[in-house]
């Protein structure tokens, strides 16, 4: 099955020699081609270009360039529109049961995040309702949300769970997750995050919690082989330092890789245990220091960013700036979930990224495309315009410029989506 997209006005993010992430400088670099077409073979890029050069091809052209209009099974004219891959999104706890807007007037109230958390609502709020919740009706919501993100131009996600909290309802929200990656056209990873909360019962001996956490829930996760990574909320008010480390351990034997939430309510420690046990990602980072920033130099851990709780919750910001600046990558997710992110708009987090944290688009483009493609580990396999990658794109409507996509916010500029080839 061959598709050209020709007449494209601009094609964004194109990489002749692809790199598995941009940090620093690099992230300034986002290889364009105007008056383009792309060519996807049963579902991979295999080939792209200028206009000019496929209109009058020269005599040394390829087979597959003369006949490419005649070949092709499906044509789509981009005339005025824009072509950019995939958002990825790599870091959502998109399957939940119910929203939570009655914290969030609570909040506007004047109550904290930590206030309602320790009063029994926030993430235990949503562990009640999940616990009551079937299989199925946590299924048909996430895959609901799922075709939401699908349609504002989300390509590949990563999703947690963490609202379960007990041996079984941790279970179903993973097997929940198994069946969105064995049905969406999406490229799905699944993060177990049993640590995310404290349950009421625990409250006076939280290491009871983690060893329940490392010797029933990591060894039956791993028996179904339900998560590709694991996570810990290290922060102040939840997980310890020490509870971090000894739950990464216990992952780590099970083949499951770290990726953390840290210093979102105070710098806790979360980014030096994540580096050292090799984490693809920390996660949140509204508080950091020198010492974060240098603890993450020349690491193969991804800082990512999470803007829309930043924004929800109206926390300190996260300095992205400093952080490019200082030569580090930077990668910026949605969090999706009910009590500090209720927003699956990647869309959104690039316009966030430039307006709030100062990053240009070329740097927002690669935050939320190749970045975050890193942080859930597949950047080899999206994340960019590449030849051999999936074919996981979105046709704008017509824009003007590719500033336009971060400056024209909470505008769903998104007109057709395109996952493995194959238009949604
Ligand atoms: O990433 N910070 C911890 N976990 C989520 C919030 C979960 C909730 O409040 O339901 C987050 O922001
Ligand atoms: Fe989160």
């Amino acid at each position: 099955m061959l598709t050209l997209i020709k007449n494209i006005k601009e094609l964004v993010g194109v990489e002749t020699s692809p790199k598995l992430r941009k940090q620093g400088k690099e992230m300034a670099q986002l290889e364009t081609i105007k008056d383009a077409y792309l060519l996807i073979e049963d579902g991979i890029i295999s080939k792209y270009g200028a206009m000019s050069e496929f209109d009058t091809p020269r005599p040394s052209a390829t087979p597959l360039q003369e006949g490419m209009v005649e070949n092709a099974d499906v044509v789509v004219d981009a005339t005025g529109k824009i072509v950019c891959p995939s958002f990825c999104d790599s870091h959502t706890h998109l399957v939940y049961a119910n929203s939570r807007e009655h914290e969030f007037v609570d909040k506007i109230r004047g109550l904290s995040y930590e206030e309602i958390a320790k009063r029994g609502g926030g993430i235990l709020n949503s562990a009640k309702a999940t616990a009551a919740a079937s299989e199925d009706e946590l299924y048909d919501m996430a895959q609901q949300r799922l075709e939401e993100a699908m349609r504002l131009g989300t390509g590949a996600i990563e999703i947690k769970s963490g609202y379960g909290l007990t041996t079984e309802s941790e279970l179903k929200l993973l097997r929940v997750i198994r069946r969105l990656k064995e049905n969406s056209p999406m490229t799905i990873k699944s993060n177990f995050l049993g640590a995310h909360g404290i349950p009421m019962e625990y409250r006076r001996h939280q290491e009871d919690y983690v060893d329940l956490v490392i010797n029933e829930m990591i060894p039956r996760v791993a028996a179904e082989g339900l998560a590709d990574f694991i996570d810990v909320f290290c922060d102040k008010g939840f997980f310890t330092v020490d509870d971090t480390a000894r739950i990464l351990e216990a992952g780590i034997k099970y083949g499951m890789r770290p990726k953390i939430h840290a210093n979102e309510m105070a710098i806790s420690g979360g980014v030096q245990v994540g580096v050292k046990y090799g984490a693809i990602s920390v996660d949140h980072l509204e508080q950091m220091g020198d010492a974060e920033i240098e603890c993450l130099k020349g690491s193969e851990t991804m800082p990512t960013i999470l803007p829309g709780c930043a924004f929800f919750l109206s926390l300190p910001l996260s300095p992205a700036r400093k952080m490019i600046d200082a030569g580090l990558p930077v990668a910026m997710a949605s969090d999706y979930n009910p009590g500090t992110s209720p927003s699956n708009n990647m869309q959104l987090i690039l316009s966030m990224a430039c307006i709030r944290y100062r990053l240009t688009p070329e740097e927002a483009f690669n935050a939320t495309t190749i970045n975050t493609a890193y942080a859930m580990g597949v950047s080899n396999e999206v994340g960019s315009i590449a030849v051999g990658k999936k074919a996981n794109f979105y046709i704008t409507k017509p824009i003007p410029s590719l500033e336009y996509m971060p400056y024209s916010f909470g505008e769903n500029k998104v007109e057709t989506v395109f996952l493995n080839g194959k238009q949604i």
